[in-house]
């Protein structure tokens, strides 16, 4: 399967392009990342971005990496050995209509944005979903002003479904939220694994 972004080095190391020093690994995270995955909650940029509540503890993130449901892949991108961005996909496989769909979530470390981290963690849940879960349908909630968020949906070809008023309340007012959804072509289109150029 060709990928979308940057040179592949082995199963989950990849060089992004224009930054050709920088090695991405990617890999699953393990019970001990807590105090990594807390650190880039703790980011102003990530806490703006999701539902996550500004000051997480790290006893918060030690429960939620070990006690994890059924159904949840929680994967982290490295930079030498430092976690620098997180996602997660959750395959709902409690009713037999919903196997075909996931949902997915994500941040990367404030200092770590905009440098290809995020595109990354996507071509990999991406290959999750569509070659080894059999996913159909992945869904995702975004900001509607998160434009760098969109844009990297946007090109994996996730598309607007519509828009959730007042979504969230995110530092001293709502906001709202667009729900996106990538649809795999199960007549085996490109558009499964090519990003839009
Ligand atoms: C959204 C997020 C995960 C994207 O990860 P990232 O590593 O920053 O993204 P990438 O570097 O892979 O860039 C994604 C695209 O956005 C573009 N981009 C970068 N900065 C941008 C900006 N300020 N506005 C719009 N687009 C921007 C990039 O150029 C890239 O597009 P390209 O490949 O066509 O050049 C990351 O920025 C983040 O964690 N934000 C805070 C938390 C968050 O919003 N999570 C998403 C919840 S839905």
């Amino acid at each position: 399967m060709p990928r979308a972004q940057g040179e592949v080095l082995s199963s989950a190391q990849f060089h992004v392009p224009g930054l050709p020093w920088m090695k991405v690994t990617i890999r699953h995270s393990e019970p001990e990342d807590f105090q990594s995955l807390r650190e880039i909650f703790a980011q102003p940029g990530a806490t703006a971005g999701t539902l996550q509540m500004p000051y997480p503890s790290a006893d918060m993130w030690k429960k939620r990496l070990s006690d994890r449901p059924k159904g949840l892949y929680s994967l982290v991108a490295c930079v030498d050995h430092d976690i620098v961005g997180s996602l997660t996909l959750f395959h709902e496989s409690r009713s037999p209509r919903r196997l075909h769909a996931g949902e997915l979530g994500m941040a990367v470390h404030d200092r770590w944005q905009g440098k290809g981290v995020g595109g990354e963690l996507m071509a990999a849940a991406v290959d999750l979903a569509d070659n080894w879960l059999n996913l159909v349908r992945l869904e995702l909630t975004v900001y509607t002003d998160n434009d760098r968020a969109v844009r990297l949906y946007r090109k994996w070809n996730f598309n607007i479904e519509g828009t959730l008023e007042k979504y969230a309340f995110r530092d001293g007012r709502f906001v709202d939220a667009f729900c996106m959804a990538r649809i795999r072509d199960t007549a085996g289109s490109a558009t499964a694994t090519t990003k839009e150029s």
